[in-house]
């Protein structure tokens, strides 16, 4: 049962499942209420008047509020759960909240779920006898913090009080006091917002006060040479008896790395670093932990854990302050993790007030799609194989140097190579080289819708001589030669094969989500592609072989690394974690394998969309927007 709740002075209106708090419904809604102890009841900052619906009066309502403002309607946020419709009126932010620029050009209020609090408490005597830990609890209540601790801290507290005169930092994350610094060290506020790709790794350090990027790297990740895709991994640990306790070591040793690198390059102190945010597919957080993967793997396709989860960085041996916490956002299904949650929070798919139908796409071995707007979303993943991280193609490499990333060929038949690394001999083809090499070859009549390479003879006379002279036979295989002959870096006739198995693995997903929705690329206002792979496609090849739906090329974005961007969200404010731990219940799991149509659609979408006089037109090669975040 969900219900309407409208905000007033804005007049926002959204519906919200029954249970929801006012607090969480208006941070979905994209509307700031005053906290500082992120919904849990305790700063008493979050009064909103409730003028029509039912509220009924709670225990903390009673703590904060006067008899006078609880008949006037007044009630925390947090604490008010909807049972009915209702109007809301949301006070304003007293004074200028700190923003950050983030996501798809999102303004992300800082609301970081670490706080540090500096103390001076007055020194016990005959007087005065009450213990440390109540001198420290009574100190943080008064701030608005009501929070645990641990024997770690109970351990520290008699030394770390008297050798500091009783001024000590408190560092507070969510409701847990996990540490007490001597002196005060507010200024020095750090957490790492992680992104684990099956292929690569990418780890930022964010300052906590200000929301800027101190550092960032990505690195390969180590499990790589356990398998190249989710499932060889999945089969390592199932064919192997310590497998999974290898990979999980593999990606521990890939973070910490990175760790060592970053705060050597920031100059930041690992023990300042509090908190992090990791997103990633559910196998690859599966690993993290050391969690048996397997049932990820088999029909039904079952996570062990698909919820988020909070747990200590000690406890998988990362190298940070040794209390940190490290927490996950959700998985959609097995096959659309939290990866893809953070991409949607960092383009605000499923909020964004326009409610206009975007389509979003992270182009990868398993390609997730998801389709939807504030009205309803759809996701689904697609199985397309390794062919556009450059692998079973015959000059495939990874996009480094001397990988073609780009191609154009003239009307004269000059093919021009845009090569990593500039003036550089190339020695392989990258994903997005191959996007563009086939899309141009369609162009020039190379291939045909099908597909199929055209034969020397019948080139002849049809083609410019400069492209029949590069088409040759390799081992029986049709092939077009793209470089000079010296380097000889070819695309073969199964390479095309490969390409087109792999975009129409997409291109049917896509298809199938727009049928349940009952939409067409019409009805579409963006198509985002994102990830490492995604970003650099060139929007115009991708519409050209069909890998997207056909929409006017200005439509096609490249939104970068989505899912880093919104760990890094989800880091900065806990607000935007909250929206992007309930980002589930606004979306419908579509599972490919379980559906008829799904073959029948693959093979139709197999060729080449028929070209436009739009596809026709000359294309620049395709550079990567500044505004975009690609690590
Ligand atoms: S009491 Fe702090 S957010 Fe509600």
């Amino acid at each position: 049962m969900k219900y309407q709740i409208t905000f007033l002075p804005s007049n926002t209106i959204t519906r919200a499942p029954e249970g929801t708090t006012i607090f969480n419904a208006a941070n979905w809604a994209g509307l700031a209420i005053d906290s500082t102890c992120g919904g849990r009841g305790t700063c008493g900052k979050c009064k909103v008047r409730v003028t029509e619906g039912n509220a009924p009066i709670r225990e903390a309502d009673r703590k904060f509020l006067s008899p006078t403002e609880l008949n006037d309607g007044w009630r925390l946020s947090c604490r008010a759960v909807l049972h009915s419709d209702c109007v809301v009126e949301i006070p304003r932010l007293m004074g200028n909240p700190k923003a950050a620029l983030l996501g798809y050009g999102h303004h992300v209020i800082l609301n970081p779920n670490v706080a540090k609090i500096y103390l001076e408490l007055s020194e016990p005597n005959l007087e005065d006898q009450v213990s440390d830990l109540a001198r420290v609890h009574a100190a943080l209540d008064k701030e608005g913090y009501d929070v645990h601790s641990n024997i770690s801290l109970w351990r520290a507290l008699p030394n770390i009080l008297r050798d500091n005169n009783f001024q000590v930092t408190a560092v507070v994350v969510g409701n847990e006091l996990i540490a007490l610094e001597p002196g005060d060290t507010r200024a020095k506020n750090y957490g790492i917002a992680v992104d684990i790709g099956t292929t690569s790794v990418v780890c930022a350090i964010v300052n906590l006060n200000t929301g800027a990027v101190e550092a960032v790297k990505s690195d390969l990740n180590r499990q790589a040479p356990f398998g190249a895709d989710v499932i060889s991994r999945v089969s390592h640990t199932m064919l192997e008896q310590d497998g999974l306790a290898q990979l999980q070591a593999r990606i521990v040793e890939t973070l910490n790395d990175l760790l060592t690198q970053l705060t050597a390059q920031s100059g930041i102190a690992r023990e300042n670093i509090y908190e992090g945010v990791f997103v990633g597919n559910a196998t690859m957080l599966h690993l993290l932990l050391g969690i048996d993967p397997e049932p990820i793997s088999v029909a039904p396709f079952i996570p062990a854990i698909a919820q988020p989860i909070t747990f200590r960085a000690a406890d998988i041996g990362l190298q940070m302050h040794p209390e940190a916490r490290i927490s996950t956002l959700p998985h959609l299904g097995a096959y659309v993790g939290a990866d893809i949650v953070a991409g949607i929070l960092a383009t605000g798919l499923t909020r964004n007030k326009d409610a206009k139908l975007r389509l979003l796409i992270d182009v990868g071995t398993n390609g997730e799609i998801v389709l939807g707007s504030v009205n309803g979303t759809l996701s689904t993943a697609a199985p397309a194989g390794p062919a556009f991280e450059g692998a079973q193609i015959k000059n495939g490499m990874r996009a480094s140097d001397g990988a073609i990333e780009g191609v154009k060929i003239t009307e004269q038949g000059e093919v021009i190579l845009q090569i990593i690394g500039g003036d550089v001999a190339p020695i392989g083809i990258a994903g997005s080289g191959l996007v563009d090499g086939v899309a141009e070859m369609y162009r020039a009549g190379v291939v045909d819708a099908s597909g199929r390479m055209i034969r020397v003879e019948d080139a002849r006379g049809k083609l410019p001589d400069a492209l029949v002279e590069r088409l040759v036979t390799i081992d029986g295989v049709r092939a077009f030669r793209l470089s000079d002959a010296e380097s000889n870096i070819v695309l073969t006739q199964q390479d095309i094969r490969a390409l087109q198995f792999a975009k129409g693995s997409i291109a049917a997903g896509v298809e199938v989500l727009m049928q349940q929705m009952g939409v067409t690329a019409n009805d579409l206002h963006e198509v985002l592609l994102a990830g490492s792979f995604g970003s650099y496609i060139n929007p115009a090849s991708a519409r050209t072989i069909g890998l997207v739906p056909w929409v006017a090329v200005e439509k096609i974005v490249a939104v970068g690394n989505s899912a880093g961007e919104g760990a890094k969200i989800a880091l900065l404010s806990f607000r935007e974690r909250e929206a992007a731990n309930r980002i589930p219940e606004f979306i419908e799991y579509v599972e490919l394998s379980g559906r008829a149509e799904f073959n029948d659609i693959f093979m139709e979408v197999l060729a080449f969309p028929k070209l436009t006089a739009d596809d026709r037109q000359p294309t620049e090669f395709y550079v990567l927007p500044s505004a975009v975040h690609s690590l």
